[in-house]
């Protein structure tokens, strides 16, 4: 497998699956004949019930909210064809405005249902693969939002525009703030040595438009995942906005793994809610989208809207709204060709709920009463290309300490009842993960193998049937930044049926478990990134950058 666990489109995939959703199911809300979801279900129906109390707030202009319905669309993208050459400008708009037309029946069917701000992907107009040259006649100027434009209402302001004059339109005809994916050519000269040579930066680009239609936001993708049609911008931006139901974050897809902006617009810029379209292909046992998104949003303590591409042939489904305490709606199938929008009420403040979890110190159990006797039977084993300690769960009840180098972690467990069939470890990683071996990584984890043969431990399964009466994981990570996942059987999640405690323990709550494939504590140790290799993130990158700008500076 060339997959290199990382999730965001690889341009060497193929496009096996061209779309050919129908106009009518390609909105898809299934609230009644959801199946699989009943907590969809249940947040839909509660969003119903308080769209008139946020309607009713609307009318006072000043007055800040509480509470406010979110949107975000998973959309099947209709692909163009495969091409070499460029294709003409009209042709790009053709296709970009049959992407579009789908979304603007998304965005008025959740304005109708109260929300107040939907999310749509990333490469929701025309997709992932491309060159530089085949991107191009996708591209427009799009302006800093300081410039104060409504394209809406002044199209030709900033030349050839059409996309951004009808998203904008959308946004302001049915009052609601968007987000959307685009890509922005900005022209540069030819004596700039970074100028590439068709005298153009090209950027994956997320706009926002407010209810007026006014262009709030604009972020440049900073960490791009094998898009060779893109550059990446001189540093990372830091992009928020304001609103009545409070400050918003934006960053795009890959950027998730990296401390900036990620990192910084949550911790420094105290966003409450972040925006975050992806192209994310899943990939299991830790990076299956639901799974790291929702952990995320509970590790990070803040607002996540993911809007994710559908395109199955890829293992791209799994969009959501998380909220810092659980998730409260999600979606993964990889039985339809259908998009899907998800609508939830979430708090605007949620630093403010009473319900708001306090900081966890994530090594204090471990470090302090957590070690168990050390196993013997420990053995090493891949999660794609990193190599773990594993130790065997050989009991259904028991305690357990696997560690490699630094991080040991600790398990305690008892088993509904063992299943013959099925094999559990527990495992830990530390170290720079994968191929590029940029991101440091530390993971304890609890998982599944695929089969009874230890050899496929951390190999990727869907199923599973042993439940857990109790479970408690941790670990004596070095960095505060470490997101809790418990994946269940066939990608579920288990909202309201685990917690995090103040001394970082993951436990499971409220009985038994639900079939599990993985639980995991997931930690990046973002300072120990590699500098030299990385795009420049971490801490000692950062200190890297601006040193070497000293260092220009007083050369010049
Ligand atoms: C792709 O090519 C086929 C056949 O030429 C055509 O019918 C179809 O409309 C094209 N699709 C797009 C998105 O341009
Ligand atoms: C919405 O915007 C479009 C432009 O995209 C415009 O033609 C239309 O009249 C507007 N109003 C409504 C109610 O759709
Ligand atoms: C080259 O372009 C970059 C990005 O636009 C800009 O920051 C920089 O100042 C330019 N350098 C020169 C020498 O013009
Ligand atoms: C949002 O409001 C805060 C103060 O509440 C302010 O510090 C910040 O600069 C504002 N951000 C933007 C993008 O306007
Ligand atoms: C999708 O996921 C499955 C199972 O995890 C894997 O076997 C397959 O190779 C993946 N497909 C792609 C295109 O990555
Ligand atoms: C976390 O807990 C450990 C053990 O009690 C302690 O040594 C460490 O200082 C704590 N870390 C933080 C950031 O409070
Ligand atoms: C633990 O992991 C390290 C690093 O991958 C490896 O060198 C060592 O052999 C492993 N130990 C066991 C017992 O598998
Ligand atoms: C596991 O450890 C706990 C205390 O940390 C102890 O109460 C329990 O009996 C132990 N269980 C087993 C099976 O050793
Ligand atoms: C387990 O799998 C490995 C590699 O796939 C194979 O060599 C070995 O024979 C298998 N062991 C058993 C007991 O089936
Ligand atoms: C506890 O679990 C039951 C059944 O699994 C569920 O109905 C209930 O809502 C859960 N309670 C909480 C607080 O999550
Ligand atoms: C950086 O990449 C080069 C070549 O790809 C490799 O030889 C080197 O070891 C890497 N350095 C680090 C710190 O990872």
């Amino acid at each position: 497998m060339v997959n290199d666990t990382y999730p965001c489109p690889h341009s060497y995939c193929q496009h096996e699956l061209v779309n050919t959703v129908s106009d009518s199911s390609s909105v898809d809300l299934t609230t009644s004949k959801q199946k699989r979801n009943h907590y969809t279900l249940a947040m839909i129906t509660s969003s119903f019930l308080t769209s008139a109390a946020v309607f009713a707030l609307i009318t006072l202009p000043a007055a800040t909210q509480d509470t406010f319905i979110a949107a975000v669309y998973e959309h099947a993208v209709v692909l163009p064809n495969k091409t070499e050459v460029p294709v003409s400008r009209d042709d790009a708009l053709r296709l970009m405005n049959r992407n579009i037309d789908i979304l603007e029946r998304v965005i008025k069917l959740a304005a109708e249902q109260g929300a107040r701000i939907i999310v749509t992907p990333e490469d929701a107009l025309y997709g992932w693969k491309f060159t530089r040259e085949t991107v191009f006649p996708y591209l427009e100027d799009i302006p800093d939002p300081q410039v104060n434009w409504i394209p809406c209402q002044n199209p030709y302001r900033f030349g050839d525009t059409p996309v951004q004059a009808r998203l904008s339109c959308l946004a302001k005809n049915n009052s609601i703030y968007v987000l959307a994916n685009i890509g922005d050519k900005k022209p540069c000269s030819s004596r700039n040595s970074t100028c590439p040579s068709n005298g153009y930066y090209q950027y994956n680009t997320n706009v926002v438009y407010d209810t007026k239609g006014k262009l709030v936001a604009r972020y440049h993708k900073y960490h791009l995942y094998s898009e060779p049609q893109f550059d990446v911008p001189e540093k990372p931006e830091l992009v928020t906005f304001n609103t009545t139901f409070g400050r918003f974050g934006i960053f795009t897809c890959f950027d998730i793994l990296f401390h900036d902006p990620a990192v910084t617009l949550v911790k420094d810029f105290h966003v409450d809610t972040i925006l975050f379209p992806t192209a994310w292909m899943n990939v299991l046992p830790l990076l299956t989208a639901i799974e790291f998104h929702s952990a995320w949003a509970v590790g990070m303590r803040v607002n996540l809207l993911v809007a994710n591409i559908h395109h199955v042939s890829q293992n791209m489904t799994g969009s959501g709204i998380y909220a810092p305490n659980s998730p409260k709606v999600y979606h993964y199938d990889m039985k339809t060709q259908l998009g899907r929008i998800l609508l939830s009420e979430v708090d605007s403040h949620p630093r403010a709920s009473p319900a708001y979890a306090p900081a966890v110190n994530w090594s204090a159990f471990a470090t302090t009463v957590g070690r168990f006797p050390l196993q013997k039977n420990t053995f090493g084993g891949f999660v794609s290309r990193d190599e773990f300690n594993f130790t065997e769960l050989f009991e259904n009840v028991g305690n357990l300490t696997v560690c490699q180098k630094e991080l040991c972690c600790h398990l305690s467990y008892r088993m509904l009842e063992k299943e013959e069939n099925e094999v559990y470890v527990l495992g830990a990683f530390t170290g720079l993960h994968g191929r590029r071996r940029r991101e440091y990584w530390q993971v304890c984890t609890m998982l599944k193998c695929r089969t009874t043969n230890l050899t496929t431990c951390g190999r990727p399964v869907e199923t599973a049937s042993t439940r857990f009466e109790m479970f408690s994981l941790s670990g004596t990570f070095g960095t505060e930044y470490v997101f809790p996942e418990v994946l269940l059987t066939e990608i579920h999640l288990s909202p309201g049926k685990f917690e995090v405690l103040k001394d970082g323990r993951l436990v499971n709550k409220n009985g038994t478990s639900g079939p599990i494939l993985t639980v995991a504590l997931f930690g990046r140790w973002y300072a120990k990134d590699s500098v030299y290799n990385s795009s420049g993130t971490s801490n000692s990158a950062v200190t890297y950058l601006l040193i070497s700008t000293l260092l220009m500076t007083v050369a010049f």
